[in-house]
């Protein structure tokens, strides 16, 4: 909790991930990155398919990364477009990630640094699920 967060190593392993990006179609390339409760940086790009709807956002990568090399959580965010800039995720990408929140998750957005709680408010997890009360 309250740990320093190294932005610019985020927003580097975000660009870094963007470059991997495959986006033949929409040819917006994303990059995301996070840092771990513990420590690591985890990452992912955009991959898209030529049945468009099925494209994923750089963030699934991302939390397969995560649950890949280790689990846990997601401390704090960082995510690109093709030009380097901040972008915000998407409305099911933001579920993505509450689903892997730390409690006091922050994520790097256009309007500077924000809370999980700040860019998906009232939001549905687990903690609403029957079986996990
Ligand atoms: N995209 C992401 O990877 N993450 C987001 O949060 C927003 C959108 C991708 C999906 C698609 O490949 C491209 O951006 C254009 O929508």
């Amino acid at each position: 909790m309250g740990n320093t967060v190294d932005w610019p190593a985020l927003e580097a392993a975000a660009v870094d991930a963007m470059r991997k990006a495959y986006a033949p179609y929409s040819k917006f390339p994303v990059g995301a990155a996070a840092l771990t409760g513990d420590g690591r940086i985890v990452s992912g790009c955009n991959v898209e398919n030529a049945s468009y709807g099925l494209t994923l956002c750089a963030e699934c990568a991302l939390v397969g990364n995560l649950q890949m090399t280790g689990g846990g959580s997601l401390r704090a965010f960082y995510c690109v477009d093709g030009a380097g800039n901040v972008l915000m995720p998407c409305g099911r990408c933001r579920q993505l990630l509450y689903e892997f929140r730390a409690p006091d998750m922050e994520l790097m957005t256009t309007q500077g640094i924000k809370t999980m709680d700040q860019v998906l408010p009232d939001a549905f997890g687990p903690e609403h699920l029957e079986e996990t009360r």
